[in-house]
């Protein structure tokens, strides 16, 4: 049996994993050893027959122990971008030195780290994995997802559906995010509100959290790991998600268009800005079109759809008029 360690898998994006990780798993389709390395004790899941491996990422020697029957290392790990830099750092040093065959380090965004502040731990990170691999053979992969597709799950009051409750999810909302903190991305659901990069027309990838999980698990089953395992939930343009919105909530949006000039002025006038208008800049540029590779891989596979997830989460949700709030960007 292959095994499989899960790092930052306890909260976010990734305890979404690791749930749909365990019910796959227990449904038999392959089973895999799975071990969650985590920073602290973890007995609710130790107690779901879940290998927990308590680890400090600043002890090296402890890290690799940790690693040693390991096959795949599948990071997710956020935090701060220091924490992305460092722990994924010291946790690919030990899985180079345990003899760790697959690494995947905590990308799941667009096709590239460049222009994103945030993000310049990443792209060390994306370095030293393809320093080892070209040394020592372990194969690298970037898991590319495009936009989490809960960005459109903000603000609903809908309940939770029997996956949420399987999960412990007490809202809805708690159930749509999937672990993404409340945010409203540009297009703000709730309020009626579209804060688009440019004229909104550019074609960005959108993937359900649950859904990128579930890509992942296959890929573990791949002879080969490329570079790149990018997917795809759906694509489409904001405007498009504009004309989706103003169909389930029967409203017009309210729409603002923003040049590249003045999202880089935002971006340089207000710190907290910089992240949110460096991704809107970038999606400007296609950065969210990430490759199907897994969509190709395993056609099976039918990821939710833009449409299925407003309709889901959207439809028949009393709603007041549309209206900018007070800060018309971001929230
Ligand atoms: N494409 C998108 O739209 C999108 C949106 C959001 C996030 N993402 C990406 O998804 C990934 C996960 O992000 P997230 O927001 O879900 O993560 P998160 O909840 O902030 O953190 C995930 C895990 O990282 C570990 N962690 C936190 N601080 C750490 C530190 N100082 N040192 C070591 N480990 C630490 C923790 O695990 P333990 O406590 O168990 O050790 C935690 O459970 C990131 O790559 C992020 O960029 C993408």
């Amino acid at each position: 049996m292959v095994t499989v360690a899960l790092a930052g898998a306890t909260t976010g994006f990734g305890l979404t994993m690791l749930r749909v990780f365990h019910h796959l798993n227990s449904e038999g389709i392959k089973p895999y050893k799975l071990v969650l390395l985590s920073r602290s004790a973890q007995p609710e899941w130790s107690a779901k027959g879940i290998d927990v491996r308590p680890i400090d990422y600043a002890n090296h020697s402890q890290l690799t122990t940790a690693l040693g029957d390991v096959h795949t290392v599948l990071s997710v790990i956020g935090g701060d971008a220091e924490a992305i830099r460092n722990s994924q750092l010291a946790l690919l040093a030990a899985a180079k030195e345990a003899g760790v065959k697959r690494f995947a380090p905590s990308e799941y965004a667009g096709t590239s780290n460049e222009g994103i502040d945030l993000y310049a731990g990443k792209a060390e990170v994306w370095s030293a994995c393809q320093a080892v691999a070209s040394k020592t053979g372990m194969e690298v992969t970037s898991f590319q997802c495009g936009l989490f597709m809960s960005i459109f799950a903000t603000g609903t009051p809908k309940p939770p559906t029997p996956i949420g409750l399987r999960e412990g999810a007490k809202t809805g909302e708690e159930e749509a995010l999937a672990g993404l903190r409340p945010w409203s991305f540009v297009l703000n659901m709730k309020a009626g509100t579209a804060d688009l990069p440019g004229h909104g027309t550019a074609p960005i990838v959108l993937t359900d959290m649950r859904d990128i999980a579930t890509f992942v698990y296959h890929a573990l089953s791949l002879p080969i790991w490329p570079e790149v395992l990018g997917m795809r939930g759906d694509v489409k343009s904001f405007r498009e998600m504009i004309a989706i919105a103003e169909r389930v909530q029967s409203r017009k949006i309210l729409v603002q268009e923003n040049t590249v000039a003045k999202m880089r002025a935002q971006a340089e006038e207000d710190p907290g800005k910089v992240f949110y208008n460096q991704v809107r800049i970038a999606l400007t540029e296609k950065w969210a079109m990430v490759p199907d590779t897994l969509n190709q891989g395993f056609p099976e596979l039918k990821p939710t759809t833009c449409e299925e997830f407003v309709e889901k989460w959207w439809r028949g949700v009393e709603i007041g008029e549309p209206s900018w709030g007070e800060d018309k960007s971001f929230m």
